[in-house]
């Protein structure tokens, strides 16, 4: 077996990078910012990357596979400018990118499954667009492929329409753009008879609304009382929801640590910018009947104002069940 005596490249993904995102850390240096949203197999991202070194690309994925097959690429290229982040694009745009740090978007083919009913889940859509616009550097631009016609329109709506982009195009789309590296997707709709629509708007220097980067809090906890052990606890558990300053928290699972000491809560909490699913710790203090209620480290758990929120609700549930009282709370107001 032969081992590679090339470093690997540490995965990267929104629950690991920093908030704000920083080139030193993730590029030789600091050079303009290309972001491509959605990069399926890499192969786009890879070229933009080979053929334009004198800027750093960052590329955003949902899928695990298509992170796996960019990170190899990368690594066989030996491409120093390219780092893919396993993230929603949405969660970037609100916790990654600051305002006015990206050079160009680069779009293709997002949504493939347009429908009117999916708008919520809608890449292209007002609030979303007016966030790529606040994260563009005046006279950076935005570059978008579809090949669904109705997706198109749609989009030609929202961009002309949009305070600091301007269209660089003589007509609301182009119908072929010279030059194109084709990308997978486009290349397999070519085969199936779909054409695309490609779009390509500049930020102009119209002041636009500049939504802060959303930085991680502290880390909660709340110390309480309960009168119960570990096990009665987590007996009493039963699974619960909470809807609380603009995040959705469900807490699934409670189970006993290995020393049967302490509870482990499984919890998913739902934010507009990111979605988490990670773990909450019930520890015995020194006092008696005391514990502390926190994140574990397990998933990379992230202190937003969700997570505050999902702490105090174990921790409150606790001292409730526990016949007990909360004692003292570090938690966002
Ligand atoms: C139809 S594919 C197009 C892939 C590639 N751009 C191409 O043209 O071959 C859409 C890609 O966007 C990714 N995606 C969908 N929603 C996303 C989001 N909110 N943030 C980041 N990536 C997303 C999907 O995982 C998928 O790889």
């Amino acid at each position: 077996m032969s081992v590679s005596s090339r470093p690997v490249l540490p995965k990267l993904s929104a629950l690991t990078v920093d908030w704000p995102l920083r080139q030193e850390k993730l590029f030789p240096g600091i050079q303009p910012l290309i972001v491509e949203i959605g990069f399926g197999n890499g192969d786009y991202l890879l070229h933009l990357a080979e053929t334009r070194p004198s800027c750093n690309f960052i590329g955003l994925e949902i899928s695990s596979q298509s992170m796996a097959k960019a990170e190899a690429g990368i690594e066989k290229r030996g491409l120093p400018n390219a780092r893919p982040i396993h993230c929603r694009a949405e969660t970037a745009l609100w916790h990654l990118l600051e305002p006015q740090s990206v050079r160009e978007f680069h779009i293709n083919y997002p949504d493939p499954w347009f429908k009117k009913r999916h708008g919520r889940r809608r890449l292209i859509q007002r609030g979303t667009v007016a966030l790529l616009t606040s994260r563009l550097e005046v006279g950076g631009s935005l570059q978008l492929a579809t090949d669904i016609r109705a997706y198109a329109e749609m989009a030609h709506d929202i961009l002309s329409s949009a305070p600091g982009l301007q269209n660089e195009y003589d007509a609301p789309w182009l119908p072929e753009v010279s030059g194109r590296f084709t990308t997978k997707y486009e290349e397999k709709g070519f085969r199936e008879g779909r054409r695309g629509h490609y779009f390509r708007y500049g930020r102009d220097e119209f002041p636009v609304a500049h939504p802060p980067v959303i930085k991680e809090f502290a880390m909660p906890h709340l110390l309480l009382q309960a009168q119960l052990s570990a096990a009665e606890i987590v007996a009493r558990f039963e699974p619960m929801k909470r809807s609380v300053d603009g995040a959705h928290i469900a807490v699934l699972h409670a189970w006993l640590d290995e020393k049967r000491a302490a509870a482990l809560f499984e919890v998913v909490v739902e934010e507009p910018s990111i979605s988490q699913h990670t773990m909450i710790m019930l520890a015995p203090r020194a006092g008696d009947g005391e514990w502390i209620v926190k994140l574990t480290t397990i998933g990379h758990a992230r202190s937003t104002l969700g997570m505050h929120r999902a702490v105090e609700a174990v921790g409150e549930w606790v001292a409730d069940v526990g016949d007990g009282k909360v004692l003292a709370r570090r938690v966002r107001g």
